[in-house]
Order: C-alpha cells, then sequence, then structure tokens
C-alpha cells in the first residue's frame, strides 16, 4: 500500500520535472513527415506568459488545470521555463523549472523548434515545435518521438496570452488549419482556468 503511494507519487513527480513536456499520447503509427515548424522564429517575442488552452492528455498530468507557463531570458541566451500547475481535485499544485534553447540556432532561417529539458537534464532532444503563433494571442506547439518503427509519442498544446483564447477570425482559422491537418480531437483535452480557485502563479 504504502509503496504504491510511493511509487505513484514519485511517477508523478518526475512526470512534473518533465512537466509540459510529458503531456504526451502514444500513437500506433511512425511520426508523421512533413509537419513544418514555424519559420523566421523570435524567441524574444515569445517571451513572457502563457496560459494553457488545450493539450494532448497524459495519465501523469490528469487532473491537472490552470496551467501556467512563463518563459524568461537567461543570462547566456537560453529560456527559462517556469510551469505552473493546479489541481482542481485535491488542490495541489506543481512548478516545474527547465530551460529552453532553439534546436538550431546556426540556420539561416531559424525555426520555431526548440529542446526543452527539465531539472537540468541535457538540451538533446528537439521536443517543442512552434508550429504557428502571432506572439501576441496564441501559438500552437506540437512534436513527436518515435517509439521504435511503429509506434510514436506526440504532445500537443494550444496557448493563449490571455485565460481565455480570443475568438476573432484570423486567430481561429490559424489553430483550426493546423488541428484539421495533424491533431487527433478525440484526444485533446481543455484545460479550466477559468475557475475560480486557479492560483494567480
Ligand atoms: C493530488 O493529486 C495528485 C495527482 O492526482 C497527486 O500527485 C497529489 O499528491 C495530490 N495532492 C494532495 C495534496 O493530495
Ligand atoms: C537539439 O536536439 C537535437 C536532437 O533532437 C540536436 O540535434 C540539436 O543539436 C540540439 N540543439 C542544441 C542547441 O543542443
Amino acid at each position: 500500500m504504502q509503496t504504491t503511494f510511493v511509487t505513484v507519487a514519485l511517477s508523478l513527480a518526475v512526470a512534473c520535472l518533465v512537466g509540459q513536456v510529458s503531456a504526451s499520447i502514444v500513437f500506433d503509427r511512425a511520426c508523421p513527415t512533413g509537419i513544418d515548424a514555424m519559420q523566421y522564429f523570435s524567441v524574444e517575442s515569445y517571451l513572457g506568459k502563457w496560459y494553457e488552452m488545450q493539450r494532448y492528455e497524459s495519465e501523469f498530468e490528469l487532473n491537472y488545470d490552470c496551467v501556467q507557463v512563463q518563459y524568461t531570458l537567461n543570462e547566456d541566451d537560453s529560456v527559462q521555463v517556469s510551469n505552473s500547475a493546479y489541481n482542481l481535485f485535491n488542490g495541489s499544485t506543481i512548478n516545474a523549472l527547465g530551460r529552453a534553447v532553439l534546436s538550431f540556432p546556426d540556420e539561416e532561417i531559424i525555426q520555431g523548434k526548440l529542446n526543452v529539458s527539465f531539472f537540468g537534464a541535457p538540451n538533446d532532444l528537439s521536443n517543442y515545435w512552434v508550429l504557428d503563433t502571432d506572439y501576441q494571442t496564441f501559438s500552437v506547439v506540437w512534436n513527436c518521438q518515435p517509439l521504435g518503427e511503429q509506434q510514436s509519442e506526440e504532445s500537443f498544446w494550444v496557448l493563449s496570452r490571455t485565460p481565455t483564447l480570443p475568438t476573432d477570425r484570423d486567430v481561429m482559422f490559424r489553430i483550426h488549419n493546423i488541428m484539421r491537418r495533424y491533431i487527433d480531437r478525440n484526444q485533446v483535452r481543455f484545460t479550466r482556468q477559468l475557475d475560480d480557485r486557479c492560483p494567480v502563479f
């Protein structure tokens, strides 16, 4: 009993360490190819606070809402990642500190691909791809990692600068355009941001 609890707590702790990167699901297919990240990506414009609107649910992140991410520039030009979330069922808060760097900073055209890692782990995986963002309103983030040849693990988030996603047509169109092509809507979970209990992180 005790051991099970500890194991579960540990798994959750690890999931929290991994932070948002753990919001992933396994598909019985290889990673889709031909998905482009944003081009001419600007890290500077991407900094600041984002609210999670939607994500692929993972059993580890289950029940966590009010998810907020704060990106700030470190002195070495990497990005500090601070993820916070609140469990509306039992009132627990999680926070994960990480670091992000551009995956391929020397490319002529900088792509919105980042290597994000948490708690000092090496930034050796291009695991955060910004497929589209206008920097001021929304961001659509996706990634796929192969699991052998027949399976893959995909993550997906829609982020918003405000706790409610603006409904103007251009924003809706751009998000919809990506989701319709690449995202399995049945697996998408909407993050609750408007609950009175959501803390101000
Ligand atoms: C709340 O639930 C989460 C996971 O569902 C768990 O990790 C956490 O320890 C729980 N916190 C409290 C205070 O019970
Ligand atoms: C990011 O990860 C990829 C592997 O997915 C690697 O090729 C690349 O060199 C890494 N970028 C940095 C800046 O470490």
